[in-house]
């Protein structure tokens, strides 16, 4: 590493995680196992994927810390918020992702990280009801008492730098509305005055994060941090950010398999998608408003890969007005499951002359077990990038995300192609390492 002008990752590293559910504690329980050589953190691009720099004679594969400066999982401190008073252990157990004997080794560390009350509004996840939430009476009150929470925090474990990472419960859908979340003066005006219906929970997070000079992370599909108000924060601020919603398991087939549909030219009529789901994450999203949020982040995946406008014969059909395929999303709460995802997706395509084929995909996952690297490598990338100076919305962490976050009010697209998301990348990685960015296939 030498080009690199990304300060070092000196100090500790306080990764402060809202929620402490089955993704927060699966996280929080690999990180301590793989610390103390007992576990392996299979699936996170910075513990292992090798990124190639230079070219012909001169190229070699580096790891990501070979090539710029990312923090030491020994240098770790977990904190978090959640409604209810479990602390990590507990909450790890009750979870049931993972058996007792990867949880007990790091039982002492588990049980010390207890959450801190929750900024929570009933009304943005109707089927919680635990109690230990910070009796605020307004917004702005709860941005108060979580940028209190953050100083306090990283002052007692004596960190450096934090990372707020959402891996709360799914909130019910905001839709952006001009007049509150277009400007960051009309989102604090509206903060201050109570307005419940605008301003989510997750956004006093969010606003508190970069104001106390954490970069924010958003593992669900909330709007929190999508509306040009934050991206004038995180401008204000120079903190990065990052959203929205985990790519894990049925997104993440459908972002790497609809590639190879376009790419051989074939049609496309119909995708159904349907799932079950037995976890609190399932109980939540049962709720039609909670699903809605989540719906509306599955459903961006397919438009921007297989376009009906570029290849009207291959993508135009198949809706009611035969305009387009037809793409349906289904979550299904069914508890015997619990974390381990069922997923089946229908692909109705179609080749020479229009003849009609199909697709079926049965993809038996553990939900958790596949976010756990995600939430490590987005606060890994996401303290990396704020230490080489780069803020906003931080588009090369796309590869990560189910809805990626994109400047929608100047009609720019979002990268869903798994692909071009990793190009993305592995590019930026280049660029703060001193490295030139290019697009070669490996
Ligand atoms: N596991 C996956 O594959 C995956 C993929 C994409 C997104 N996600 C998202 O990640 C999130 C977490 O999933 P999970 O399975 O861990 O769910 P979970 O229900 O086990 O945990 C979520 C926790 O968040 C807490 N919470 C809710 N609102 C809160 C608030 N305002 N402040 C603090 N805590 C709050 C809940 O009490 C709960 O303990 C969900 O939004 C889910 O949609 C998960």
């Amino acid at each position: 590493m030498t080009k690199s002008s990304v300060k070092p990752a000196e100090g500790k590293l306080g990764i402060l995680v809202v929620g402490n559910g089955a993704v927060a504690t699966t996280f929080m329980t690999g990180v301590l196992m793989t610390r103390k050589g007992l576990a392996k953190p299979i699936g996170s691009m910075t513990q292992y994927d090798k990124i190639r720099v230079g070219k012909g004679a001169d190229k070699k594969y580096l790891k990501y810390n070979e090539i710029v400066p990312i923090a030491k999982l020994d240098d770790i401190v977990f904190g978090c918020w959640d409604v209810y008073p479990a602390n990590a252990y507990q909450s790890a157990i009750y979870a049931e992702v993972l058996k007792e004997k990867d949880i007990e080794p790091v039982r002492e560390e588990l049980e010390a990280i207890k959450p801190m009350p929750a900024a929570f509004d009933k009304n943005y996840a109707k089927r919680l009801d635990g109690d230990n939430v910070k009796p605020c009476k307004t917004r702005w009150e709860m941005v108060e008492a979580l940028r209190e929470d953050i100083r306090r925090f990283k002052a007692e474990k004596g960190c450096s730098r934090i990372v707020v990472l959402w891996a709360a419960s799914t909130e019910i859908y905001v839709p952006v509305d001009e007049k509150v979340h277009y400007s960051l003066s009309a989102l604090e005006a509206a903060m201050k005055a109570d307005d419940r219906e605008h301003v989510a929970p997750s956004m006093c997070y969010a606003y508190a994060a970069l104001t106390e000079g954490a970069p924010f992370i958003m593992g669900a599909p909330n709007t929190t941090v999508d509306i040009p108000a934050m991206w004038e924060l995180a401008e204000k601020t120079q903190m990065p950010i990052a959203g929205k919603d985990f790519k894990t398991g049925q997104t993440l087939v459908k972002s790497g398999f609809s590639p190879m549909i376009g790419t051989r030219c074939l049609g496309l009529s119909g995708w159904f998608s349907t799932n079950i789901l037995g976890n609190r994450d399932g109980l939540v999203l049962d709720e039609p408003a909670n699903f809605r949020t989540k719906e509306v982040s599955k459903l961006s995946t397919l438009e921007t890969i297989l376009k009906p406008d570029v290849q009207p014969d291959l993508y135009g059909h198949g809706n009611d007005e035969d305009t387009q395929y037809y793409h349906k999303v289904r979550i299904n709460y069914y508890p015997p499951r619990n974390d381990n995802k069922e997923g089946w997706d229908n692909i109705d395509i179609f080749g020479w002359m229009g003849y009609p084929m199909q697709i079926k995909i049965n993809f038996l996952c553990r939900d958790s077990i596949l976010a756990a690297p995600l939430c490590l490598d987005l606060c890994l990338l996401s303290d990396l990038a704020a230490r080489a100076g780069r803020y906003g919305t931080q588009r090369f962490l796309s590869f990560f995300l189910k809805s990626p976050m994109h400047d929608y009010t100047q009609g720019e697209e979002a990268v869903n192609h798994l692909y071009q998301q990793y190009t993305m990348l592995k590019n930026a990685i280049r660029e703060m390492g001193g490295y030139e960015a290019d697009e070669e296939i490996d």
